[in-house]
């Protein structure tokens, strides 16, 4: 049995807007704080008052215990860090996951961002993982189904050389953060319930890429989550209305 997926008014797409404009705003806060001797801390802090001074409540604060704003991850950490007394350093990359709470709905972004000059692996990755959400969003339309975008992000990825992460996926999103139905970055076996993508529906389509091996694990303090071989990752995240015509990227802004 899987939930019903919650389509949502011309009113509340509305909200979902000015939502996702908080938060692709505090993306772009917590990119400029990615600089070589900042801590991760310092990362949080730069978007959690960004989503504070406009008005938003920052989601991730609390939720199911996450002690901040921001999920900020290194290098070979996917998704979920917990920001803290880390120095990102010259050569690092760094991603930037955040929800703002708006007026009852929530808007959730990513992005990883390289820390001074990286290595050509690692800007390929970065530019990879991008690109990937942009394939699967050619399906984010209807006549097509759910599975179409993973598809399409999946093969953008492993004709790179490098894989998906099967276990973390993305979401439909609203009221909540986390609402039917799962989208993941790949096609999962026949026999799943595949929905078919409809007018109003908002989701976030969010590949979570590894320059080597797809499997990733949770490190001891419950949330980390790196990939097994400790090779780099990268995540790259929007929240999007589903359209008559092409998807509507509503956390887009000018340097995404
Ligand atoms: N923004 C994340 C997502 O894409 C969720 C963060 S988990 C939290 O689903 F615990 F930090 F909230
Ligand atoms: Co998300």
């Amino acid at each position: 049995m899987s939930e019903s997926i919650y389509i949502k008014s011309p009113h509340e797409i509305e909200i979902m807007r000015q939502a996702a404009k908080i938060a692709a705003g505090a993306r772009s806060a917590g990119r400029q704080a990615v600089k070589d001797g900042l801590t991760t801390k310092q990362i949080n802090k730069a978007v959690h008052e960004y989503i504070v001074k406009n008005g938003a409540k920052p989601s991730c604060l609390g939720y199911e215990g996450f002690p901040a704003a921001a999920c900020v991850s290194v290098n070979e950490e996917v998704i979920h860090g917990i920001p803290g007394r880390r120095v990102v350093r010259n050569g690092d990359i760094v991603s930037i996951d955040l929800c703002a709470t708006y007026r009852g709905f929530v808007g959730d972004c990513a992005g990883t961002y390289p820390v001074g000059e990286v290595s050509e692996e690692a800007k390929k990755l970065i530019e990879v993982t991008r690109q990937a959400f942009f394939e699967g969003i050619r399906f984010a339309k209807v006549g097509y189904r759910i599975y179409d975008i993973g598809e399409a992000v999946q093969a953008y990825v492993e004709s790179h050389g490098f894989s998906v992460v099967r276990d973390f996926v993305g979401h439909g999103i609203g009221r909540g953060m986390h609402e039917a139905p799962e989208v993941p970055n790949y096609r999962p076996e026949r026999g799943r319930p595949n929905p078919r993508l409809v007018k109003g529906m908002t989701i976030c389509v969010e590949p979570m890429v590894c320059a080597g091996d797809w499997h990733v694990e949770i490190l001891k303090d419950g949330w980390t989550v790196v990939s097994v071989d400790r090779s780099l990752t990268a995540h790259y995240e929007n929240t999007i209305l589903i359209t008559d015509g092409e998807p509507e990227i509503l956390t887009m802004a000018d340097d995404i």
